[in-house]
Parts: C-alpha cells; sequence; structure tokens
C-alpha cells in the first residue's frame, strides 16, 4: 500500500518530521503566576499530542514582552529564567518523537484580557484596566482600550524583544520558531490597512506595513541562525472590506520567501469583526493560493481551519494546496488523532503509523 501523503516526511532545512501533520499553536491560558513560566499542564499537554503521532507542535502563542501576552495568563520568553520551563517541554515532545515549535508573539492592541473563565463563552472582549496596550495606530479593537501609538523606539525595542525571544527559544532547544503575523495581534495590525494608519515609512503603502514584519523577520534569522526552521503565521485575509485580501498574501509571501522564511502558516481573519464563513478547510484555498506564489522558492506552506478527517487532510496534501496540516481544535478533543487518523488512511503496520515504539505489542496489526 502506498503510504499516504500525510504520513510522509516534512523535511525543512535539515530537519525532518516524521509526518505532515501539525499542531497549531492553541494558547491554554493557565499560568497560575504572573511569571509567564511553563507548568506541569503545559508539558503533558504538549507530550501527549506527541505520543499521539502529531510530526509538529507548535507550542502556543508566547509573548516577547510582559504587556505582549494576550492575558495574564500566558506563556513568556521575555527572560532567561523562562527559558528552563521550555526546556521541559522540548524535551518531552523530542522523547515522543516529534518535532517542538513555538509560535511568538505580542497582542498588541488585542493584549491583556481578562483571564479565561471556564464554561464562560466570548469572555475575553475588553482590556484589563491599567494594562499597557501598544499597536501601530491609536485605534482601538471594538470594545477593547484604546492603544498608544508606537514610535521609532518602541519599534525598535519590539524588533529587540522578538529576536532575543527567538534565541532564547533556540537555547530552549526549539526547532522551530514561529512568528505570530496573523488574528489581528501587533504583527497584523502592522499589515493591515484596517489597524495601521501611520503616515511614516512603517505605514501609508503595503511595503511601509509589512516593513516591521521583514524587519523582525530579518533579525529573527541571524538570531537563530541557518539550521532552525523559521515560520511566519498570516492570516491571509481580514474578511472585511478595506482589508487584507489573499492577494495581498500573496505579495507579502514572496517576500517572506525571498527573506528566507522555511514555513507559512496560513489562517486568516480575527484584526476587525467579520462575518467569516467558516466551514469545512474553508481556509485552505488561502494556503493553496500561497503555495502558488512560493512555488519554485523552499519556502512550504502550512493549511490549516476546520480540517477534521484524515480523508479531508490527505486530501489537501494530494491537490497541493499544502504541504503540511494542522489540526486544532480536533486535537484538543482527541491527542492520539494521528494514530487514528493513519487507521482511517488505511495504515495497518505499526511501523507506518505514528505509533510510539513502545506501544508495539499493545498495536493490533
Ligand atoms: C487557538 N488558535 C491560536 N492561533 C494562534 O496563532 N495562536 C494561538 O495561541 C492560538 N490559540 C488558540 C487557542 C484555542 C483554544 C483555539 C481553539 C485556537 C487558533 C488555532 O491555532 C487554529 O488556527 C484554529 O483553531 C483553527 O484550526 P482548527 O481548530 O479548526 O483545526
Amino acid at each position: 500500500m502506498r503510504t499516504p501523503n500525510l504520513l510522509s516526511p516534512l523535511t525543512m532545512r535539515d530537519l525532518s518530521a516524521r509526518n505532515r501533520l501539525w499542531l497549531p499553536p492553541m494558547c491554554m491560558y493557565c499560568v497560575p503566576g504572573d511569571d509567564g513560566a511553563v507548568t506541569d499542564w503545559h508539558v503533558v499537554h504538549y507530550a501527549s499530542r506527541a505520543v499521539g503521532g502529531f510530526g509538529t507542535l507548535i507550542v502556543e502563542a508566547t509573548a516577547v514582552t510582559p504587556e505582549g501576552r494576550l492575558s495574564p495568563n500566558d506563556l513568556g520568553l521575555w527572560e532567561e529564567s523562562q527559558v528552563e520551563g521550555h526546556h521541559r517541554i522540548v524535551d518531552a515532545v523530542h522523547a515522543a518523537g516529534a518535532l517542538a515549535g513555538i509560535q511568538l508573539g505580542h497582542g498588541g492592541r488585542k493584549a491583556g484580557t481578562p483571564p479565561m473563565r471556564p464554561r464562560e463563552k466570548g469572555a475575553r472582549t475588553s482590556t484589563i484596566e491599567g494594562w499597557e496596550l501598544l499597536a501601530p495606530s491609536a485605534v482601538a479593537y471594538p470594545e477593547h482600550a484604546v492603544p498608544t501609538e508606537l514610535d521609532e523606539t518602541g519599534i525598535d525595542h519590539l524588533v529587540e524583544a522578538f529576536t532575543s525571544a527567538a534565541r532564547r527559544a533556540v537555547e530552549a532547544g526549539y526547532d522551530i520558531v514561529e512568528l505570530h503575523g496573523a488574528h489581528g495581534y501587533l504583527i497584523h495590525e502592522f499589515l493591515s490597512p484596517l489597524s495601521n494608519f501611520r503616515t511614516d515609512s512603517y505605514g501609508g503603502s503595503p511595503q511601509g506595513r509589512r516593513r516591521f514584519l521583514l524587519r523582525v523577520v530579518q533579525a529573527v534569522r541571524q538570531a537563530i541562525g541557518e539550521e532552525k526552521v523559521l515560520d511566519v503565521r498570516l492570516s491571509a485575509t481580514d474578511w472585511a472590506d478595506g482589508g487584507l485580501t489573499g492577494q495581498d498574501t500573496v505579495e507579502l509571501a514572496r517576500q517572506l520567501a525571498e527573506a528566507g522564511v522555511d514555513i507559512l502558516h496560513v489562517s486568516t481573519g480575527g484584526n476587525v469583526p467579520a462575518q467569516v464563513p467558516a466551514g469545512p478547510g474553508f481556509q485552505l484555498p488561502f494556503a493553496a493560493q500561497v503555495k502558488e506564489a512560493v512555488a519554485g522558492t523552499r519556502t512550504q506552506v502550512v493549511g490549516v481551519g476546520l480540517v477534521e478527517t484524515a480523508a479531508q487532510a490527505e486530501q489537501a496534501l494530494v491537490t497541493g494546496q499544502a504541504d503540511a496540516v494542522a489540526v486544532g481544535r480536533a486535537a484538543l478533543r482527541d491527542p492520539y488523532l494521528p494514530l487514528r487518523w493513519a487507521a482511517d488512511l488505511g495504515v495497518r503496520s505499526w511501523q507506518e503509523a505514528p505509533w510510539p515504539i513502545q506501544y508495539w505489542r499493545g498495536t493490533w496489526h
């Protein structure tokens, strides 16, 4: 039997992931103190998904500065003392045979939302009083506080914060650094004409709006060296009139490929309230567009968004919409999803499925 594309290795620089299933970054919002430190929960949560067969895991949005946290309960990598906890996640993920990546981000005007309350949907729609909000322009996200417009010094400081956090990520042993350029957070706020109204060299034109991200990419690549994988997560469209479109993202994707970005992780939305036509695989056409744009370069594309069956994921790869597929919420419900999907795709030998070697006696084929 032909090995399904989903279970074939994914090569990135000198690294090889055992398959093409990614766990996308998903905030756990469970740091109990104010120190952004990794807890046992994080280690167990990520290790479980690695044992469950994912080839690559991206650890949740991790703040590059304290005020960049989306909530007080987020992880951080803004100081050295935080490295050790990430080491634990990386070691646990590696021990289970997967690659470990981390998403570095800054919440911009959507930072500083109140802690999550279990079972309370839609609780993250305001700003904690007194939280310092920084953004490209002093324009609030609806129902959030008005941010302070960053000046040049503030921008330089944040480029440095991303760079130092990336250096710490390498120290912790991560294989992949993903920059959070999606979902209406700081980098996306710079990119989009719906949140960037600057008249200096960081705004005004598509090139101006891209300048912050391109600076971060260049500085982070220098900091992490040539061996590590650099990944940028983008919202391909704002789903709103006057906002970013797939075509804008195609142009940006080409520039990022040229700048040495290895992976483009294609999501959508989040910068302004919008009607999103969410349905099975609804973001994959944007991934396909980006993949076409970077064809002939070594940049690869990860698709994501309501991919909830093995057949759907395999189809996305076979039809060339993406090089890998990320599965989020379904993997919160089932850490062993890759093992089940391997069986769904007809893989009957434990050597071919991503079973941990320790479990081989327990498999039934
Ligand atoms: C997310 N998502 C997300 N995205 C991101 O870029 N950084 C993050 O930290 C988070 N955090 C997060 C938390 C939780 C609880 C959920 C459910 C989602 C979005 C996520 O990575 C993914 O893009 C979406 O969930 C869509 O994929 P699925 O769930 O349809 O497979």
